[in-house]
């Protein structure tokens, strides 16, 4: 494997565009709009420049890795990828529609993985003539940070796909864990009704915002509490998990919180939009 192509270049698909290319793969990338193309490689861009100025990589080492990334509109630069991962937005019905597209314009043996948090494999998979060649790959934000890589077979994956993914997850660095498909997978369906009961406890006024972050910090040890989570996945993202939860597995406990609906409908998504809980302008 030696061409990967990326679609979608926000938060999800600029981490593996920096991944695959910091690990001497070369990545072709494609974004609806030039501007989000531009974005993409101005984010992989930045966080080289941040492992420079740490030390952690020379300005040339920088450069090369640059130079194995390639953008465009134009979907046809994936034609000729060795495997493509679309991490494009979660939405069932655009997704079908581009891996249908996609799986008339690949190569016969291209394997097409999505990194879709929570969506059905067998369904997206249903979509192509190429079913034992889709699959699911999960990354977790931020993707150069985190270890792990949920690996999904759709009900029609070989087990071939499955073993050329665990072997690309492992020379990426990642550690997969293979996950028979179900709503959220394993992660998903743990941590974001966590943070869901986090903004319920914030709504029911049981503590403020940073103290909610702060018990969980310092009295389950995680890394950041709740809420900052929330804001760092994005609270739309969080909400679109919540509400395929709730209507795959149809049960209360995964109803998402009215004050996450409210924040959304407020254009309050977290990171992305400068405010969520928390404030980052
Ligand atoms: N982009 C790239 N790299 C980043 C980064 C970013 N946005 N933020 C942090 N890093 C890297 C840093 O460069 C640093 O790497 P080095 O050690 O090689 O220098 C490393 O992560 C640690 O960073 P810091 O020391 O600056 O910060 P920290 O120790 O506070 O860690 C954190 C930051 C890694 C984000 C940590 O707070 C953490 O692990 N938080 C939890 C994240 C988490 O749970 N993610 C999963 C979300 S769920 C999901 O993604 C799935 C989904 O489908 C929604």
């Amino acid at each position: 494997m030696n061409k990967i192509g990326v679609l979608g270049t926000g938060t999800m698909g600029a981490g593996i565009i920096q991944v695959l290319a910091q690990n001497g793969y070369e990545v072709v990338l494609r974004a609806r709009r030039e501007t989000s193309v531009e974005k993409g490689i101005a984010t992989v861009n930045k966080n080289l420049d941040r492992l420079v100025a740490k030390e952690k990589m020379t300005a040339e080492e920088k450069d090369a890795v640059m130079a194995r990334i390639h953008g465009s509109t134009d979907i046809n630069i994936v034609a000729d990828a060795d495997l493509i991962i679309e991490a494009a937005t979660e939405d069932m019905e655009s997704k079908k529609a581009l891996f249908a597209e996609l799986d008339q314009l690949c190569k016969e043996g291209t394997i097409i993985a999505t990194n879709t948090s929570s969506l059905s494999i067998t369904e997206i998979a249903a979509a192509t003539n190429r079913p034992d060649k889709v699959i699911g790959m999960h990354f977790f934000n931020p993707v150069p940070a985190m270890k792990l890589v949920e690996i999904i077979k759709g009900l029609a994956t070989s087990d071939e796909t499955r073993d050329t993914i665990l072997e690309l997850t492992k020379n990426l660095g990642k550690t997969p864990v293979e996950v028979e498909e179900a709503p959220g997978f394993v992660v998903n369906r743990i941590l974001i009704p966590m943070i869901n009961e986090g903004i319920g406890i914030l709504a029911d006024g049981v503590a403020k915002a940073e103290d909610i972050d702060q018990a969980m910090m310092l009295g389950a040890n995680h890394p950041m509490g709740p809420l900052a989570l929330g804001d760092l996945v994005g609270l739309d993202v969080c909400l679109a998990i919540m509400e395929v939860l709730h209507a795959e597995y149809g049960d209360d406990k995964y109803r998402p919180h009215p004050l996450l609906k409210k924040m959304v409908r407020a254009g309050k998504l977290g990171r992305k939009s400068g405010e969520g809980f928390f404030n980052y302008n």
